[in-house]
């Protein structure tokens, strides 16, 4: 490659699942691609910018079910409000395509074949839980029961929210489907599994190859050492997705075929563009570039799975994976109840987009780093920056021209010194872009702006037009002004697009980066508009008021959805009497309830047990407030031995039912007391 040559690049953004809508998380990888890519383009390169709904999978299916809709129908309305919440993002995809499409099928089938043909895929038949209602095999996440240490109720099949613990589904108490609620059975179905250990020394050389972040060429490291396991690629029917060749009721499991859904968005782009080539991107010995920017969650998949699966079936593998951190709002977990999960939607009902694009640069690095959306720190920073330093420099310069100079610059370049030093900047900040430090470019950026606004300063262009004899002088000093603002506007395009396009008009010039060699003299501009408006604060809290209650009313149509069929569950094996009788059940009063600080389900209760007081943790409070349960009766298992929870312990346990749609506490008749014993 030589440097007169452009580089040729294909880049990705993970693929957003199709049942939900975007929200600022997302918005922070989509924007981090859209910055490196929009750079790559301002600096000549030719880059390809693709991505697609991720739109397979049970989960797929069980929403659309719910919604009463099919999975079709489902897909293409969340694809068509993700496509809007980017193109409001100024997300600059040259494809936006669906997993569900003819190019993924064909491609999926291809790559499973070769692998399958190459020996890399084994069958065998493996046991699973199954929902026999549902006629369903179920992931561990969609297993409720109660835990098998703590005993907490309603606990998912991998792990207790209660007490930390984690085990297998087989281990739970009285394990329910949470899509039916039937008792899941065991139940033979033959897998296929894509043989990842065959490609160790693959793997390992890719790791090596000098292109990948040090985090994430550790972490596969640190599985390669540890050893790979076959990954199973095949689910049973129903599941919404792409049959398997050769299987009546095989489907390839949505991890499978979603990051081929990069080369389909691709290869739909190609069929749409006269002049690009699939097979030259993709071929094994191809000389251009391929990037997949992702979260840190999904690493596994792009690191290892995905160029084993590309080398098995012949294509090239990736040149780099680059990962980023998750992102937390105001220093914590984006929450539903403080209204900090942000959807896209309603961060633009509020917000212009280009105030979130620069503030994720300012704060974003190349490494697998969380990043925080401050809220206040967002408001200062975009003011003091976008619109204090730089939108400034253009505003306190374009009426002296526009007013005493017919709106034309001065026809020579004066502070030769000055415009050399902001284009000697060039090589700094494209290297900042090209490493994806784009808070150090900001920061570069931002460095500039202030010798600019300094220049101005000094100068007092607004004290010289007061005097007489001075047109030429504040002709040049503006124009000088105006010069720097164009080129840190220049700089500044991949992040502010629209506000360097705005620019680009009142200027009445070309903003691309050869510009920045060639000052504009004796040139007409515009008149001069704000290009960009301050945060207000108010803003910021209506938005978050916004978010929580969209949110909330999400959560009441779910609450309002009819709850799961009732099924007559069994009954359990018989017991004799003597083995009952080891139950030592009491009535006893609640006297005192209180929640339970980081338990979303728990109640600490104190109950008088007829002169002593016991203290139990129970998990309704889903069903009761503390207010609700302080006076009653109730009956309580007073020879249960206590627990000890995550939260405190827990002596023995009152008796309750339960159903999806409520829990309904025991109660004795009225006269009963404290102590009395129950048989
Ligand atoms: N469908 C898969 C990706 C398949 S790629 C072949 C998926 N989808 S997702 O909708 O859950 O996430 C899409 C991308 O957004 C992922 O890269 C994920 O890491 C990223 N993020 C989701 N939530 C995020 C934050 N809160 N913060 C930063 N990135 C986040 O995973
Ligand atoms: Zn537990």
């Amino acid at each position: 490659m030589t440097s007169t040559s452009p580089r040729e690049i294909l880049v990705t953004s993970a693929l957003p699942y199709a049942n939900g809508s975007i929200h600022l998380g997302h918005m922070l990888e989509y924007i981090q691609t859209d910055i490196w890519v929009r750079y790559q383009r301002l600096v000549g390169n030719r880059c390809h910018y693709v991505c697609a709904d991720d739109a397979h999978g049970t989960a797929i299916m069980l929403r659309a079910e719910v919604e009463g809709i099919s999975p079709e129908e489902l897909i293409a309305k969340v694809q068509a409000e993700h496509e809007a919440d980017f193109a409001n993002f100024n997300i600059s995809f040259d494809n936006y395509y669906s997993t569900h499409s003819p190019e993924n099928q064909a491609l999926a089938e291809l790559i499973f074949n070769a692998c399958d043909a190459k020996g890399h895929i084994a069958r065998r038949t493996i046991t699973q839980a199954f929902d026999p209602e549902k006629e369903l095999f179920l992931a561990d996440r969609f297993i409720k029961g109660t835990c098998p240490k703590c005993h907490a109720e309603d606990q998912y099949g991998d792990n207790c929210e209660v007490c930390g613990a984690t085990y297998t589904p087989a281990e739970l108490i009285d394990p329910k489907s949470a899509i039916s609620g039937a008792t899941p059975i065991q139940k033979d179905s033959l897998h296929m599994f894509f043989k990842l250990p065959d490609f160790q020394a693959l793997l390992e050389e890719w790791t090596r190859s000098g292109s990948l972040q040090p985090e994430i060429a550790n972490k596969l490291a640190e599985w390669l050492e540890a050893g790979l396991q076959e990954w199973d690629i095949s689910r049973d029917a129903p599941y919404f997705g792409f049959q398997i060749p050769g299987t009546e009721n095989k489907y390839f499991y949505v991890w499978l075929d979603a990051p081929i859904g990069y080369m389909a968005s691709f290869k739909n782009l190609c069929q749409k563009t006269d002049n690009l080539d699939f097979d030259h991107y993709f071929n094994k010995d191809s000389s251009t570039e391929l990037y997949h920017f992702i979260g840190k969650d999904i690493i596994n998949f792009h690191g290892l799975f995905w160029p084993a699966m590309l080398h098995c079936a012949d294509f090239r593998t990736p040149t780099a994976v680059y990962a980023h951190g998750f992102l937390t709002v105001n220093g914590k977990k984006m929450s539903k109840s403080r209204g900090t999960f942000i959807k896209a939607g309603t961060y633009l009902r509020h917000l212009q987009p280009e105030y979130l694009r620069y503030y994720f640069a300012a704060k974003l690095n190349n490494r697998v780093e969380d990043l925080d959306l401050n809220l206040a720190d967002f408001v200062q920073r975009v003011n003091a920056d976008l619109v204090g330093k730089v939108v400034n420099i253009a505003s306190r310069s374009a009426g002296f021209i526009t007013k005493k100079h017919d709106g034309i610059l001065s026809d020579k370049v004066n502070e030769p010194e000055l415009i050399a030093q902001f284009v000697a900047a060039k090589t700094e900040i494209g290297d900042f872009y090209e490493n994806r430090e784009f808070g150090k470019a900001i920061k570069a950026i931002m460095a500039l702006a202030d010798i600019a606004n300094q220049y101005i300063a000094d100068q007092e262009p607004w004290a010289l037009a007061k005097q007489e004899g001075t047109e030429q002088q504040v002709q040049d000093i503006c124009s000088t002004g105006l010069n720097l603002f164009r080129m840190l506007m220049i700089y500044l395009q991949p992040i502010v697009p629209d506000m360097t396009a705005a620019a680009g008009n009142f200027l009445n010039a070309p903003m691309t980066w050869q510009d920045l060699e060639a000052p504009l003299v004796g040139h007409q501009i515009n008149k001069f508009k704000p290009l960009m408006t301050r945060i207000e604060t108010a803003t910021i809290e209506s938005m978050l008021e916004d978010s929580k209650q969209e949110l909330a009313k999400e959560e009441a149509l779910k609450q309002a959805k009819p709850a799961a069929s009732a099924t007559f569950e069994p009954i359990a094996e018989q017991i004799q009497f003597p083995d009952f009788a080891k139950v030592d059940l009491r009535v006893v009063k609640i006297t005192h309830a209180e929640a339970v600080e980081g338990a979303d389900k728990l109640l600490r209760l104190q109950l008088d047990i007829g002169g002593e007081t016991r203290q139990v943790l129970s998990g309704i409070k889903s069903a009761y407030t503390p207010e609700d349960l302080i006076g009653k009766l109730t009956i309580w298992v007073a020879n249960l031995a206590p627990r000890k929870m995550k939260f405190g312990v827990s002596e023995g346990m009152i008796l309750a039912a339960a159903d999806g749609k409520g829990i309904y506490l025991l109660e004795p008749d009225s006269g009963a007391t404290p102590g009395l014993r129950v048989s």
